[in-house]
């Protein structure tokens, strides 16, 4: 059933977390049984009266109380409402929707690779795979452009405690760790090469890492993006964000690198990923 009535949420708390980016403690007020089944990576819309709805991820999945929380930066009307609202404001919930990441049971050595808010949807990943009984090796690289941009300061401090977090900074910080996540990429991989690379940031900054990948032995079709478009339905019918003949909101948010890579060269009209830096690079 297509989902386009938005459900009451309420706003219980929220805290500052980033620079311009705010954590959301919210609750969907008379959950159903399919509340629970969020995989990390999907999305919700979250609707202000006069303003309309706007696509943000779980950083944790609603629990049975229907309660989940969500990272979000302040970047033009509906956030900047959004900010100045209290516990016990009331918004629309639509949700979940599109595809979120891949679980990988099987895989042994997962690299996560972060910029910015781009940790948000990666974040339910992580921890369901920390709960997991046998977990994966899984290293996360954070890059943010400088110490007050950077998010999940409450959930950095978990994971720095479970696996190796490798967080870089553009600006300041140790020497070792200045400049682009890019730039860890040759001794993380001399360490161990990853499996999976699971990517989430802007969009150049995805494309970049993920070539890079490629170039140091990670299979095309191991690496995984989450990519962002302007939604309006969620649901597949308005056509907003499409990617060649992909919705993004149905198929994706998150896509194969090989995937993404064959819909942008037949969105180009170009039909070889050698194009576009795939094989031999
Ligand atoms: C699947 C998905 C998940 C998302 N998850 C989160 C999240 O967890 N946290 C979060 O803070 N944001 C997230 N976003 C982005 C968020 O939905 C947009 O920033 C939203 O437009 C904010 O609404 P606004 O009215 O405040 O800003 P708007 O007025 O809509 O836009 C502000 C600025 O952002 C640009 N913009 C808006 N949407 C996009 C887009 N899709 N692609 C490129 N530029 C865009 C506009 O052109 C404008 O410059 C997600 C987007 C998608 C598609
Ligand atoms: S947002 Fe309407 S088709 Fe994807």
């Amino acid at each position: 059933m297509l989902e386009l009535t938005p459900r009451a949420l309420r706003l219980l708390d929220c805290y500052d977390d980033g620079e311009e980016a705010r954590h959301f403690r919210l609750r969907i007020e008379q959950p159903q049984a399919g509340d629970r089944a969020v995989i990390p990576g999907q999305f919700f819309m979250l609707g202000l009266p006069g303003l309309g709805e706007a696509p943000f991820t779980y950083v944790s999945p609603p629990n049975g109380a229907g309660e989940f929380s969500a990272l979000i930066r302040r970047s033009g009307r509906l956030t900047a409402q959004l900010f100045e609202r209290t516990p016990g404001a009331v918004f629309g919930y639509r949700g979940p929707f599109g595809k979120g990441w891949p679980l990988l049971l099987g895989a042994r050595r997962v690299l996560v690779v972060a910029g910015g808010c781009g940790l948000a949807p990666l974040a339910g990943w992580i921890e369901e795979a920390l709960r997991h009984p046998a977990p994966p090796h899984v290293r996360v690289l954070y890059g943010a452009r400088h110490a007050a941009a950077q998010v999940l300061e409450r959930e950095r401090a978990r994971w720095r405690a479970a696996l190796p977090l490798i967080e870089t900074l553009d600006q300041g910080g140790a020497e070792a760790l200045r400049g682009s996540p890019l730039a860890q990429l040759d001794r993380l991989f001399a360490e161990e090469v990853p499996q999976v690379v699971l990517c989430c940031g802007p969009e150049g900054f995805m494309l970049a890492i993920a070539k890079a990948c490629v170039r140091r032995g990670v299979a095309v079709d191991s690496i995984w993006l989450s990519v962002e478009r302007r939604m309006h339905c969620a649901v597949g019918l308005c056509g907003h964000c499409y990617i060649a003949d992909s919705y993004a909101c149905v198929d994706g948010p998150t896509y194969r690198y090989d995937h993404y890579l064959t819909l942008l060269a037949r969105g180009n009209g170009r039909g070889a990923l050698g194009e576009l830096g795939v094989g031999p690079c």
